[in-house]
């Protein structure tokens, strides 16, 4: 069950980048040229994000990796604390700043506004993304 929801978790990472810079480009592009907010586009980035949440919570509890590593002596350890500790928390927070933004611009009448808070949280979300995914031992790269 781990080795497939690994997998599964991999390779909707690769969706989740690609879903994101979907609707960041796409709502940058309506931005510049004050055209509507186009919310199926930044529910691309908003589902993908969330259905890796939900793979991502069930490796955190079965992988030994996961919550199990939790211990002042892989505190030490840069790669395992990686994987229990930064890896989780930062995707979290990039989650929810998604959320955020996605939840805000639904309410938003004013077009140029919604697109500039979906921009600016999925970009910040993005960017924290980037920043823990364990590209050095991902398994599609190595
Ligand atoms: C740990 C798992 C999850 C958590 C904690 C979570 C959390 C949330 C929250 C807080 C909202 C409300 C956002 C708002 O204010 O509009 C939401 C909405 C939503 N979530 Fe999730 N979610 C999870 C998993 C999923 C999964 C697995 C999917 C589907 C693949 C999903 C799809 C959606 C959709 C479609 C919405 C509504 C979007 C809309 O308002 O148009 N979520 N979720
Ligand atoms: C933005 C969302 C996320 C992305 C893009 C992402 C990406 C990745 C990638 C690329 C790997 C390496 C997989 C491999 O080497 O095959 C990984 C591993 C892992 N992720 Fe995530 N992840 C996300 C969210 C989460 C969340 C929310 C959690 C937990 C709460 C989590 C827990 C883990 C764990 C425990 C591993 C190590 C699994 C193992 O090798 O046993 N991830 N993640």
């Amino acid at each position: 069950m781990l080795t497939g929801m690994k997998h599964l978790h991999s390779t909707l990472a690769i969706v989740l980048l690609i879903a994101l810079v979907i609707s960041i480009i796409v709502t940058l592009m309506n931005y510049l040229n004050n055209k509507p907010y186009n919310r199926k586009i930044a529910l691309i980035g908003f589902i993908s994000s969330h259905l890796q949440l939900l793979i991502g919570l069930i490796i955190y509890f079965v992988s030994p990796l996961g919550i199990q590593a939790f211990s002042g002596e892989n505190m030490k350890n840069s790669l395992s604390r990686l994987y229990f500790l930064e890896h989780p928390l930062m995707m979290i927070i990039a989650i929810i700043l998604i959320t955020i933004g996605y939840s805000k611009a639904k309410k938003i009448t004013d077009a140029k506004k919604a697109n500039q808070t979906v921009l600016i949280m999925y970009t910040i979300g993005l960017i924290l993304i980037l920043s823990r995914i364990p590209w050095s031992t991902w398994s599609i790269l190595a």
